[in-house]
């Protein structure tokens, strides 16, 4: 049996490991801040993107930049990959508690049959998927989802207009304090959907919805992947995990334990992360009573910005760039002297090791050691680590983020780079999903301000007379 046949315990140690160095190095950084619910209107301090402002309050997930800290509903992220499942995890951050075995088992049954998405696989292949770029077919995936899975776009399903109340309302003027309304001041009523459509349909802001896009961005992923490669989407299956059948659709083999496992873990990794920019943007659209797949495919176009989602592909571009260990001191001489920033490193709220690449790390580099070309990425990967933290990390607080390892574990997994950030978005979808459902069990419109700095009482000057 070769290296990548080894049974997962091997899997379990590298993240024990990698957990037991990231709580000694950080030990000194004190504890958690515990904090009870919010009474708004809350103080902050804002700067530019909306650094530093509370959007909401959540039981959802908690990031310690400081400390280098990632917490899913309390529980320690290294715990998780040490012994739990995306799809555990991902009902976690959808119910708020780890599941009894009939709870998780009805959920997998719940995943497994959202995998037959017939009608989305026939509309998406109607497209020249092959010459576009991956993430806009995801996007395009979700709204064929939405078209096959739920009455929104169906004729018996319109709102009851007179219900409505306009978004401007609760916008306040500029110049007076927040209110800090307690309560969502916006209900549609929906009529009562006749039960005309035969086909099992459901609500599209709903838990089935949850089910449907957690599964189904996965086979779309799947299946985008095949098409890119000239070949037809393949049969999904009911006797693999998440993970497994993730690979299974995107290479068309079978994986092996070592590679479940080590995809599964990155699944998790991946899940939630606070308010990331594509989680921000799939909540704003559910604020306006839109629903859970507008939701995602917003949260998918986010994710597309090589700022947030798009890195670990330039990861991969970058050390193929750099091309050997030798060449790292000069490339990284010469990239400071441009001022370019070094993709995979820095965070907005990490000003420590990433815990998500402690954990990539090592599996990028047990998968590297029967994978010539992924060992030779890895190998520039730790020089560029070196020189990057040594000048950077005490200075500017810049070290590896979660993209830094990612794409080398994935192109060791056979997956090529223009499928790295769809598949940020195969695990991502299960943040998008629970963020959202929290939030909208007391949904306020996102609606923030912009400070006018333009002039006032201006003259209009008609078109000849102006120079
Ligand atoms: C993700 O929000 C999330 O949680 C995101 C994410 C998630 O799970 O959802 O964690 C996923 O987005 C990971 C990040 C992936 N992106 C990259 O790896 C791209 C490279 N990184 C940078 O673009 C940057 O670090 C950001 C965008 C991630 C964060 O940048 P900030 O916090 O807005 O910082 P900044 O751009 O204002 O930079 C502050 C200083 C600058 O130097 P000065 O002008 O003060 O001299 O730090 C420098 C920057 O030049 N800097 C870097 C750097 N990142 C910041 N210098 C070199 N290389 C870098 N990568």
């Amino acid at each position: 049996m070769d290296e990548l046949h080894m049974n997962t315990k091997d899997i379990t140690a590298l993240v024990l490991d990698a957990a037991k160095k990231a709580r000694k190095e950080t030990s000194g950084e004190g504890g958690y801040a515990s904090r009870t619910s919010i009474a708004w209107p809350v103080n902050c301090i804002v700067g530019p993107g909306l650094e530093g402002a509370i959007a909401c309050e959540s039981k959802i997930g908690y990031v310690n930049g400081v400390k280098g800290a990632l917490i899913y509903r309390g529980y320690d992220i290294f715990d998780l990959c040490a012994y739990s499942t995306f799809e555990e995890v991902s009902y976690l951050l959808i119910f708020g508690k780890l599941p009894t075995s009939a709870q998780l088992n009805g959920f997998k049954k719940e995943l497994i049959e959202a995998r037959k998405i017939t009608e989305t696989l026939r509309m998406l292949m109607g497209f020249p998927v092959e010459k576009m770029k991956a993430m806009s077919a995801l996007r395009m995936g979700t709204n064929f989802l939405r078209h096959e899975f739920s009455y929104i776009d169906q004729d018996d399903h319109e709102i009851d207009l007179k219900s409505v109340i306009g978004s401007d309302e609760d916008s306040i003027p500029m110049e007076t304090v927040p209110r800090g309304e307690k309560h969502a001041i916006y209900e549609f009523k929906r009529k009562k959907r006749r039960k005309t459509s035969s086909r099992h349909l459901h609500s599209a802001a709903g838990y089935k919805s949850c089910y449907s896009l957690i599964s189904g961005i996965a086979c779309i992923a799947g299946a985008v992947n095949r098409l890119r490669e000239g070949r037809l989407p393949i049969e999904p299956r009911e006797d693999l995990s998440h993970a497994g059948h993730l690979l299974y659709m995107m290479t068309g083999r079978m994986p092996t334990p070592a590679e479940e496992r080590i995809m599964d873990i990155s699944l998790i990794l991946h899940a939630d992360h606070g308010m990331n920019a594509s989680t921000f943007a799939a909540m704003v659209v559910a604020s306006t009573l839109s629903d859970l797949y507008f939701s995602v495919g917003a949260g998918i176009a986010a994710l597309n910005g090589p700022l947030h989602g798009g890195a670990n592909e330039q990861v991969i571009r970058m050390l193929q760039e750099i091309g050997s260990v030798d060449n790292v001191k000069p490339w990284f001489q010469r990239a400071q002297l441009e001022k370019r920033k070094i993709m995979g490193f820095g965070h907005r709220v990490y000003k420590a090791y990433d815990p998500r690449a402690r954990v990539l790390r090592p599996m990028a580099e047990y998968l590297a050691a029967s994978n010539k070309e992924a060992a030779k990425l890895f190998k520039i990967a730790g020089s560029l680590e070196k020189i990057t933290v040594s000048s950077l990390g005490k200075e500017k607080k810049i070290f590896p983020n979660v993209d830094f390892y990612s794409g080398i574990l994935y192109q060791a997994l056979g997956i090529s780079p223009h499928m790295f950030t769809p598949i940020f978005a195969v695990s991502r979808v299960s943040g998008w999903a629970a963020r959202v459902m929290e939030y909208m069990q007391n949904n306020r419109i996102f609606r923030p301000r912009a400070i006018y700095s333009g002039t006032f009482d201006e003259k209009y000057v008609p078109i000849r007379n102006r120079r």
